[in-house]
């Protein structure tokens, strides 16, 4: 990641801060909150605290958060609801410092307590919250930087707020800049007053918006865990009424927040023999001013399946909290989080008081697991009408390449995806009395399967590899600077397994060449035990990756004519059937983008680094349908980490990312309407 100090906003922080309203106080010697002084200045100072270390060399500020008494030092001591603060394994377990009516209850309101338990409760959960993601923040090596409190600005003096500051030269004129109301201004500047967080402390209405979220973890982190009790299993026919239920429960949300919604209604398909109605593609929207630029958002609302057996360490549809804040469940990363995600922002920019910076248009569908049957021709058929003033995509339904630096992505490979299947007997077979007097589909599937791809990836179907786009030198360029370790790689397939041995080799393989992956068997015996079956029918299922410039109808012909070649060889007399499920086309976009530098300007003011540019190895087919049909530009901005496991077991979101996350889909929307369009 970058280390570079950006200019003109990173200063000598100061911990003193000063607000009008608390009669509380650090008390540094005994390291609690007291009540100030009677008669005092209404001034409260935090001093320097021995926790918080500023090396003047590097401009950077150290933690020693094992020493903080009373602060819950790890997500699992502050996701334990009302029960007790005492921090688990910190150095000094000393939750007396907080009074008991906190500690007893510290999360949820109190309607006897006073005004002034009521205000420590506050500021013990604002501690926690920043606490919280200073740890965090510089486990990943991200640097924190805190803003320097000029004592004049107290007076909500206009001139002092406006006047040379150095943060001028980062915002300038750009409309995220607050400067309506002198009151508007003081009352963002008391609450920005003690923040400290890995958010850059510009002057501007973003910031209010962040710290909002800051402030309110753990009632998102309650929401997700509603959705993700909701198995919304798209492939499975005994799950589609909770695909149905959980559309229901974002239509409840939208309502809450005067989101308004069609329910679009794009009917039916088969499956397992059995006619489905398809779940509802939810369009929402948020805001109709003619003077901001209308962003369109797409998520899904459908998740992979997902059984304890397959080796979960918790239930996949109960949201469960790790030590080190990993929200564990299925949907928890795809795509449940960035989705509530944008649907926090807005409730946090209502709750706040802050102004929508753009109009919003919503498109969550229940299918994106699936196929995304029916979504290509509803966006054909809304193009001119639903979408039609829409300025600019954004979809977060991917994730950082690595585990510490955010990216933005501006590319996905396509997939086709193939079922192929050999039948003969009319039924299963005892392998004791008909072995070795028939042809075996299974055996024949296997020889087929075994000419597919080397073990070294090579792709052997002849006309494949033909239209793969040429390594330019100015993509090769792009490589150089992308931060990825092949350790990185290792952690996440928790193994050493790895085709190549060096970084870039490795992303333009996950990038920008096709793969091959085989990924099944249906009706194949697959049961522990020694079963002597002789299946009469086998599905085998294997799915290409596409890149630019290659083409789902060439593969797809290109398939069927080498297996229907390679099974007359075989001279069996079993049958064959090649079908592709479903086939997308790769997707590329330009990274220079008003909406891309707008997103890279959102990861700067969260995360107070460079985004990475990268391009996926996944798919999502839809993103190619906005692109072509509404001719704007799309952006991916992951939420989640390259280690999350989407589709696998024990999928995980950190609470880190989920939090920073929402500050930064709503920060990218300020950042967009700031943004010249021209
Ligand atoms: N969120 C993923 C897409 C994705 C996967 C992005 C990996 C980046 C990296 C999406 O939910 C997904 O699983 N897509 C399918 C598409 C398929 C069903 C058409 C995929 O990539 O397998
Ligand atoms: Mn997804
Ligand atoms: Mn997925």
């Amino acid at each position: 990641m970058s280390t570079d100090k950006p200019k003109g906003i990173l200063k000598k922080p100061s911990i003193n801060f000063q607000t009008k309203t608390p009669k509380l106080k650090w008390d540094e010697d005994n390291l609690q909150l007291t009540e100030a002084q009677k008669n005092s200045t209404m001034k409260v100072t935090e001093p320097k605290t021995p926790y918080i270390h500023y090396n003047q060399d590097t401009d950077e500020i150290m933690t020693d958060l094992e020493k903080i008494p009373g602060i819950a030092l790890n997500s699992s001591n502050y996701n334990q609801g009302s029960s007790n603060i005492s921090p688990v394994g910190s150095v000094s377990p000393s939750s007396a410092h907080f009074p008991d009516s906190i500690k007893d209850d510290w999360d949820s309101e109190n309607s006897e307590e006073d005004e002034e338990t009521k205000l420590k409760r506050k500021k013990f959960a604002e501690l926690r919250a920043k606490h919280y993601n200073m740890k965090e923040a510089l486990r990943l090596g991200h640097k924190l930087v805190e803003e320097d409190v000029d004592d004049d600005e107290e007076n909500g003096n206009e001139a002092a707020l406006n006047d040379g500051d150095d943060d001028e030269d980062k915002i300038g004129n750009n409309n995220d800049y607050d400067n309506s109301s002198s009151s508007n201004n003081e009352i963002k500047r008391n609450r920005n007053r003690n923040m400290f967080c890995v958010t850059l402390l510009g002057k501007c209405k973003s910031n209010h918006f962040r710290h909002y979220v800051d402030q309110n973890q753990d009632h998102y982190v309650a929401r997700l865990r509603e959705a993700v009790a909701i198995p919304s299993v798209s492939a499975d026919a005994d799950h589609r009424e909770d695909v149905f239920r959980m559309g229901n429960w974002l239509i409840e949300l939208f309502k809450q927040l005067n989101i308004s919604y069609e329910a679009a209604d794009v009917g039916t398909q088969m499956l397992d023999g059995k006619t489905l109605k398809l779940p509802p593609i939810l369009l929402g929207t948020y805001g109709n001013d003619p003077n901001k630029k209308t962003i369109l958002v797409y998520g899904h609302y459908d998740v992979q399946p997902a059984l304890i057996e397959d080796g979960w360490s918790s239930e996949p549809w109960k949201l469960t909290e790790d030590s080190i804040g990993r929200l564990v469940g299925r949907g928890s990363s795809d795509d449940k989080g960035p989705i509530i995600g944008w649907l926090n922002a807005i409730e946090a920019h209502q709750k706040a008081g802050i102004e929508f910076p753009v109009n919003l248009k919503i498109c969550f569908e229940g299918m994106e697991e699936s196929g995304s049957e029916g979504l290509d021709d509803l966006i054909l058929r809304e193009a001119n009408r639903y979408f039609k003033d829409v300025d600019a995509v954004c979809i977060s339904d991917n994730y950082w390449l690595g585990v510490t630096k955010p990216c933005l992505t501006y590319g996905l490979r396509g997939i086709s995806y193939f079922k192929v299947t050999v039948s003969g007997p009319g039924r299963d077979l005892h392998s004791g009395v008909f072995g070795g007097t028939v042809y075996e589909p299974m055996t024949d599937l296997i020889i087929l399967f075994s000419k597919l791809v080397t073990p070294d990836g090579k792709i052997l179907i002849p006309g494949i590899n033909d239209d793969v786009a040429e390594l330019t030198n100015e993509e090769k360029e792009t490589y150089k600077s992308i931060d990825f370790k092949l350790h990185e790689l290792q952690s996440a397939i928790e193994s050493q397994t790895n085709l190549f041995d060096n970084e870039i080799q490795t992303l333009q393989a996950r990038w920008r060449y096709p793969s091959l992956s085989i990924h099944g068997i249906e009706g194949a015996f697959s049961a522990p035990g020694a079963k002597t079956v002789l299946p009469c029918k086998v599905s085998g299922k294997f799915s290409i990756r596409s890149v630019p410039n290659m083409d789902p109808d060439k593969i797809t012909s290109c398939v069927e004519k080498f297996l229907k070649e390679e099974f007359a060889k075989l001279g069996s007399k079993n049958k064959l059937n090649v079908e592709c499920l479903h086939g997308a086309k790769s997707w590329v976009s330009s990274p220079n983008h008003w909406n891309f530098v707008a997103a890279a300007e959102a990861v700067e003011k969260v995360f107070n680094c460079k985004p990475d540019m990268t391009r996926e190895g996944g798919s999502i087919p839809v993103t190619l349908t906005f692109q072509d049909a509404l001719n704007k530009n799309v952006l991916l901005l992951p939420m989640g980490r390259g280690d999350d496991g989407a589709h696998s077991t024990n999928e995980k979101l950190d609470r880190f990312n989920y939090i920073q996350g929402t500050k930064l889909l709503g920060t990218y929307l300020h950042e967009v309407a700031a943004a010249k369009s021209t």
